[in-house]
């Protein structure tokens, strides 16, 4: 049975396994997004550029997008991971893979960009790679989509509120931070520490990259191709040359780190690297980009280089005339050598950035609004701080990520447990209980009422609690034959709809059935389930009722369970045992967060129907106990959060003492809830 391996152990372990390898590839990429904004950011450039979109959008597009994306990524990763909003995570996730997987494939065939990009620099995936990383993504958010319920949640429903915004507002408030300053670590070649020369060596024995050049020549009107082995004689007329990457060799992390004098053209890179003096590096990929807010103190940077001889140059891959105009604009004074634009944006993720060197060590990295002023430079950098080579230790970066992340959070948990604390105090008990759990009137029409009666009484009852709120769910469970009329125009933020059955087969050759997806597909939300009157007229048992409870759910409804005692058994004092057998029967089998979608309702059969109401202190009684063997099943949190509402002659008139008691948590309404005027009035009850 379909409902049967979604419940069983095996399943839930494999969709636990997915939500953690989809969850904490998410927090990865969303968070080396975060570290990184500028990097990705220059990644949907190139796409853009790819698809020859780049003129169209603004300029503020890529790093928004990028910012977007990592807080995306981060948030749903942590949904995933702690189980927060399973639903809708697991919905999103999908999405998310549904999109990007035949994007990936269609980079992985037509290669516009060598490198996604989806792990920033932190890890670099060829476009196949990321298709097959993808293609089990996609499984595995598939299977957390199937049934989100399975995923073992560990928070309460108050801390996943807390956590899921702080989620967000904690990867925004990275990236942005990474934005402002740059990355907190650093996963490109040119990372402090590092040396560009040591970069740009190839081990000996590396394979070199195969090139192959291919000429087209021509004779007698025939084109043919040759190679340089087979190149034919003088009788052949060229035509075109072309030359080709057969194999891809060895290349070293820093290939493309050339200096070149802009005035002279003069290549000083080794002169540079070479030099056991500092070297001030002033990387401006494009001048003509580059803030200007800090030029008074690069400019007294490059005075105190020469005053202590220290070599300054600024890089730029901008034209001599846009070099000219910075000139111009800030007085600069600085040399400047012309670089590769790709090679200096990732030489320092800020425009203008700094790089201290020595002898092509990089020992120092400065965004621009962190460059060094006249009381850091109190001295020559023999003697300062500044001029070693800064201490990294990416462990205790990433440890202090994950204390930013920890403190505010438990500071967060702490205030509000404490002002929960104190609000609680203030109320008696029976508040406390009622506000973790729905106080719910659900009226059971039975089979009464032709499809034009029911419409009338639900537009009226629509009407009624739109001029007057309730302050609890309603609900109404119609005849099947009502549900999709009614469901067009109930409002069903106000009152939610139900069926009063559904059969206990998936679908099939089951003459007269309706089952739990026809309920479901009718707009429905709720069906009630072992009414006394099915077990009764129906022989419905409780294996029977078992299945049915399975399917209802395994389709997204909200399941009111009723129980109750007959009068035989009242008279036995043997009431408890009954409804803890029934509950046993048919609805323990559940995992919590199932049993999170059953409203039990208490129901004695001596009652329904026949004007006799359980007094308020006997349902009161019975109400306790139920609840105390959901407790024992499930915990005293799940117990605190079920709704337990009461059936059997339920009327305005004795509502709003039956609702006083603490563990009675509304009603399940018959024949009261056929009049709009009586039903409203039971509503009502919750308002005295
Ligand atoms: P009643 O029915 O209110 O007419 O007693 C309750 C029920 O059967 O749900």
């Amino acid at each position: 049975m379909a409902t049967r391996w979604r419940n069983s152990v095996t399943w839930r372990w494999v969709v636990n396994i997915c939500r953690f390898i989809l969850g904490a590839t998410f927090v990865f990429s969303g968070f080396v997004k975060a570290v990184d904004p500028l990097g990705t950011s220059y990644k949907i450039q190139d796409y853009l550029t790819a698809f020859g979109l780049s003129e169209l959008v603004p300029d503020m597009v890529p790093i928004a997008l990028s910012v977007a994306l990592a807080v995306l990524e981060f948030g749903v990763g942590v949904h995933l991971m702690l189980g927060i909003k399973r639903r809708a995570t697991t919905r999103l996730a999908l999405l998310i893979m549904i999109v990007m997987t035949p994007l990936t494939l269609y980079l992985a065939l037509t290669n516009p960009i060598s490198d996604c990009g989806c792990f920033g620099d932190a890890l670099v995936l060829t476009n196949w790679q990321t298709f097959g990383k993808n293609v089990v993504l996609l499984i595995c958010a598939i299977v957390v989509f199937i049934t989100p319920w399975n995923m073992v949640r560990f928070l309460t429903k108050k801390m996943e509120w807390t956590l899921s915004n702080y989620s967000v507002v904690f990867a925004f408030a990275l990236a942005v931070y990474c934005l402002a300053t740059l990355p907190i670590i650093d996963f490109r070649p040119y990372r402090i520490g590092n040396n560009i020369r040591e970069g740009m060596v190839i081990p000996e024995g590396a394979k070199p990259t195969v090139f192959d050049t291919r000429f087209v020549m021509e004779k007698d009107g025939v084109k043919q191709t040759f190679t340089i082995d087979n190149y034919p004689d003088s009788t052949w007329t060229f035509i075109s040359a072309e030359t080709v990457v057969v194999e891809k060799g060895y290349e070293p992390p820093i290939h493309d780190f050339v200096m070149e004098e802009m005035e002279t053209g003069d290549d000083i890179t080794d002169d540079v690297l070479d030099d056991p003096g500092y070297t001030f590096l002033l990387v401006m990929h494009r001048t003509e980009e580059a803030n200007e807010g800090n030029i008074d103190l690069i400019n007294e940077l490059y005075e105190y280089s020469k005053e202590h001889e220290y070599k300054f140059y600024a890089l730029s891959s901008s034209s001599a005339e846009a070099i000219e105009l910075w000139r111009d604009r800030t007085g600069a004074e600085y040399p400047f050598c012309i670089m590769d634009d790709i090679t200096l944006k990732t030489i320092v993720r800020s425009n203008p950035g700094l790089v201290l060197i020595r002898e092509g060590m990089i020992l120092n990295k400065w965004c621009d609004s962190q460059i060094p002023d006249e009381f850091k430079l109190t001295a020559p950098l023999e003697e300062l701080t500044l001029g070693q080579t800064k201490e990294v230790n990416d462990l205790k970066t990433l440890g202090w990520v994950c204390v930013w992340f920890l403190v505010p959070l438990a500071l967060i948990v702490l205030i509000d447990r404490i002002f929960n604390k104190k609000n609680n105090n203030k109320n008696n008990n029976k508040l406390i209980k009622r506000s973790m759990r729905k106080k719910i009137v659900a009226g059971n029409w039975k089979m009464n009422m032709n499809l034009q009666e029911g419409v009338a009484l639900a537009k009226e009852l629509n009407e009624a609690l739109a001029a007057d709120k309730p302050n609890c769910d309603v609900v109404i469970c119609t005849p099947f034959i009502h549900l999709a009329t009614v469901a067009q125009f109930l409002n069903q933020d106000v009152i939610g709809l139900g069926a009063e059955n559904c059969a206990d087969k998936v679908k099939g050759a089951y003459t007269g059935e309706v089952s739990a997806e026809m309920v479901k597909s009718t707009g429905a939300q709720y069906v009630i389930l072992g009414h006394s009157e099915r077990r009764e007229y129906y022989k419905e048992t409780p294996e029977i009722l078992k299945e049915k409870v399975l399917l209802a759910l395994a389709n997204g409804l909200k399941v009111i369970f009723c129980i109750g005692e007959s009068l035989a058994e009242r008279e036995a004092n043997q009431q408890n045992e009954v409804v803890k057998a029934e509950l046993e029967g048919s609805v323990f089998n559940l995992s919590a967060a199932e049993f999170a979608n059953i409203i039990i309702a208490y129901e004695p059969i001596w009652a329904i129907g026949t004007g006799k109401t359980a007094t308020a202190e006997q349902a009161e009684e019975i109400h306790a106990y139920i609840r105390g063997c959901v407790a024992e099943k499930y915990g005293a949190e799940v117990a605190d959060n079920t709704s337990i509402l009461y059936g059997g002659s339920c009327k305005a008139s004795n509502a709003p003492e039956l609702f006083a008691k603490p563990d009675i948590d509304g009603g399940l309404i018959g024949g009261a809830s056929l009049k709009c005027t009586d039903f409203k009035g039971i509503i009502d009850a919750w308002k005295k």
